[in-house]
């Protein structure tokens, strides 16, 4: 299965910020028992390339990077061992680094100019960023009526509440968001509520599906 597939079948993207790479593998550990072997790690912190390398290294989940900005934050996820790169906006840079080393580029797009620039580089999956206060749901419709075809990841603003807005919709692949693995509770080591909030979304995404 490629990595777009694997992204669409578990349907959740959890958006991880690690302050210290120690944590990684157990939370990694703690997706996985949440039934989600997937994490988006954000290079938002010092420690996420060394927590992609050490999550990657388990071999039992799909690690990517997020918040990438330059192709040369590509060449150090993809060093460390992301699968696929996330970033918050279109660049056509980060986006050709990422075709050139055959990673899945997930970048993101909220206008019509922004999917089309996306299209022209060969893309058929944008993230939809930031969802919430975009447009939500109702955007996500009315741009894939013209973008037929297209898939969205729609990122930010969303949760338990409103998670069956977004996977109701056919052009939306997966969600992305950070409410399974919150950064306090990583920091406070509790990765058993890690684990509990992320069955949950598994549970309510399995009962949204259509
Ligand atoms: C991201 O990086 O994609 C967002 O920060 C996640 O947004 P959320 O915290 O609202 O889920």
């Amino acid at each position: 299965m490629d990595v777009l597939s694997a992204l669409s079948a578990a349907r959740l993207v959890p958006v991880v910020v690690l302050d210290d790479a120690a944590d990684a593998d157990a939370l990694a550990g703690a997706l996985v028992a949440g039934g989600l072997p997937v994490a988006e790690v954000t290079f938002r912190t010092a420690a996420a390339q060394d927590s992609i390398r050490a999550m990657a290294a388990r071999g039992d989940i799909l690690v990517g990077a997020g918040t990438i900005l330059t192709a040369a934050q590509v060449d150090q996820a993809v060093a460390a061992g992301a699968s696929y790169i996330v970033s918050p906006g279109l660049s056509r840079a980060v986006v050709e680094r990422c075709q050139e080393l055959g990673v899945l580029a997930l970048p993101g797009a909220i206008t019509a100019t922004e999917i089309q620039a996306a299209l022209e580089l060969g893309l058929t999956t944008v993230k939809f960023f930031p969802a919430g206060t975009s447009g939500g749901a109702p955007a996500i419709k009315a741009l894939s009526a013209p973008f037929v075809g297209l898939k969205f990841v729609p990122t930010g603003g969303v949760g338990p509440k409103n998670l069956g807005d977004y996977l109701s919709i056919s052009a939306v692949a997966a969600v992305g968001g950070s409410w399974m693995c919150p950064r306090d509770l990583v920091t406070a080591g509790d990765f058993a509520g890690i684990t509990a909030l992320t069955a949950e979304a598994v549970a309510l995404a399995a009962s949204l599906r259509p």
